[in-house]
């Protein structure tokens, strides 16, 4: 119960926290911090991807993983990935995880 109201509590924060929709529109966030790497269809297919070898954001593997596990990846990194805490705010990486769940679902 108290973990409930704490997570409650937190979701109000971001909701309020949130600025103007244009700024979070995560497929927008998508497109100019992600897509060169991990493709517009999240599979990791440009060229630039193959290169670095992102993986694909649908394998079952990263549609297993929870929001907060890909926050901590977007955030701080991994292997070659750069983090992009500091360089997009919280919101537009919540935005862009979100995004990545629609991805994940065509
Ligand atoms: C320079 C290329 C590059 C860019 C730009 C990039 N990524 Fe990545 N991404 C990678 C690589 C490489 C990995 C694999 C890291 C590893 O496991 O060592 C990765 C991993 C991930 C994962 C973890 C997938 C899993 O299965 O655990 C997520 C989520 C992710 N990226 C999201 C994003 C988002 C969102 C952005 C834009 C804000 C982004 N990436 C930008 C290269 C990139």
């Amino acid at each position: 119960m108290k973990r409930y109201r704490v997570l409650v509590v937190a979701a109000l924060v971001t909701a309020i926290a949130l600025p103007a929709a244009a700024q979070t529109d995560g497929a927008s966030v998508y497109a100019s911090k992600c897509l060169m790497c991990h493709a517009a269809d999240g599979t990791g297919s440009t060229p630039a991807g193959r290169a670095i070898k992102a993986p694909s954001l649908l394998s079952p593997a990263a549609v297993k993983e929870s929001n907060a596990d890909l926050l901590v990846v977007i955030n701080k990194g991994k292997g070659r990935m750069p983090g992009y805490a500091g360089r997009l705010t919280a919101a537009e990486i919540t935005a862009v995880t979100a995004y990545i769940r629609t991805l994940q679902k065509q």
